[in-house]
């Protein structure tokens, strides 16, 4: 059975002892909380987590980085890189968000180069996909998550796609307050399932985890996470507040 997730994107948002306080709060949020077949994933400003992983060391949720650089060393002043992320056990990384290809010119090809790079740490990236709204309005949706998939992803072999969880976030509904509806959510999450069945197979399908992102909040993630393809979600906002994360969390 595929696991499901909650996943915080803090994005560029905390000071150090905000940051802190926000981990505690959730660590001992998730105390009383029983996770059956899944699992809080929570992606701070990488110059936390650190502090992130001493705090889930005894707690109920796992870290993940924001982004990476596709070596493992060398002269990229400002980037970190996979492997200094192994060292310290970070289990996940967000990779494609929509942010980092419209600011930072994100390419399907280096989404490729960064992808391979954390798989080949033990690194699960969280790889996110979505249109762009004039790409729903001309009915291109699925053609350009297609090509975000296939680009970026499809080269990889069965073994090692079964390391990657999928992040369908409609950038139309990232931080706007408009929610993809449980039925466009599951259209495309049905859509992509289909993908991987045809590019791999039933099975890998069946098991990989595809999270909903965009406007997620602690009133709408049960319908959403109620349909048959949506395993959970990339919260960007409602990650920042302990009480609307945990009803977040506890719509799993
Ligand atoms: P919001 O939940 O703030 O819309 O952000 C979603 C997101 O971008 C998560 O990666």
């Amino acid at each position: 059975m595929r696991k499901k997730i909650v996943a915080g994107n803090w994005k560029m948002n905390k000071t150090f002892s905000e940051a802190e306080t926000l981990i505690t709060e959730i660590a001992d949020a998730l105390d009383e909380v029983t996770l059956t077949n899944a699992e809080v994933v929570l992606c701070p400003p990488a110059l936390y987590i650190e502090m992130a992983m001493d705090v889930a060391f005894e707690s109920n949720f796992t870290v993940g980085a924001q982004n990476i650089y596709p070596e493992d060393s060398g002269a990229f002043t400002g980037e970190i890189s996979p492997l200094m992320l192994k060292e310290l056990n970070v289990a996940y990384c967000i990779i494609g968000h929509s942010e980092r290809r419209k600011y930072f010119n994100e390419t399907h090809q280096f989404l490729m180069k960064k992808v391979d790079a954390l798989l080949k740490h033990g690194i699960r990236p969280i790889f996110c996909c979505g249109e762009i709204l004039s790409e729903r309005e001309a009915n291109q949706h699925f053609k350009v998550v297609n090509d975000q998939l296939v680009e970026s992803l499809f080269h990889l072999t069965t073994e090692a796609f079964r390391n990657v969880v999928i992040a369908y976030e409609p950038v139309w509904a990232i931080g706007t307050g408009v929610t993809a509806s449980k039925e466009q959510a599951q259209e495309m999450h049905a859509y992509i399932r289909g993908l991987v069945a045809k590019k791999y197979d039933a099975k890998t399908a069946d098991e990989t985890t595809i999270l909903y992102g965009g406007s997620c909040n602690g009133k709408n993630a049960g319908e959403l996470f109620a349909q048959p393809d949506v395993d959970g979600g990339l919260i960007g906002g409602a990650s920042l507040k302990t009480d609307e994360f945990m009803q977040i969390v506890s719509a799993l």
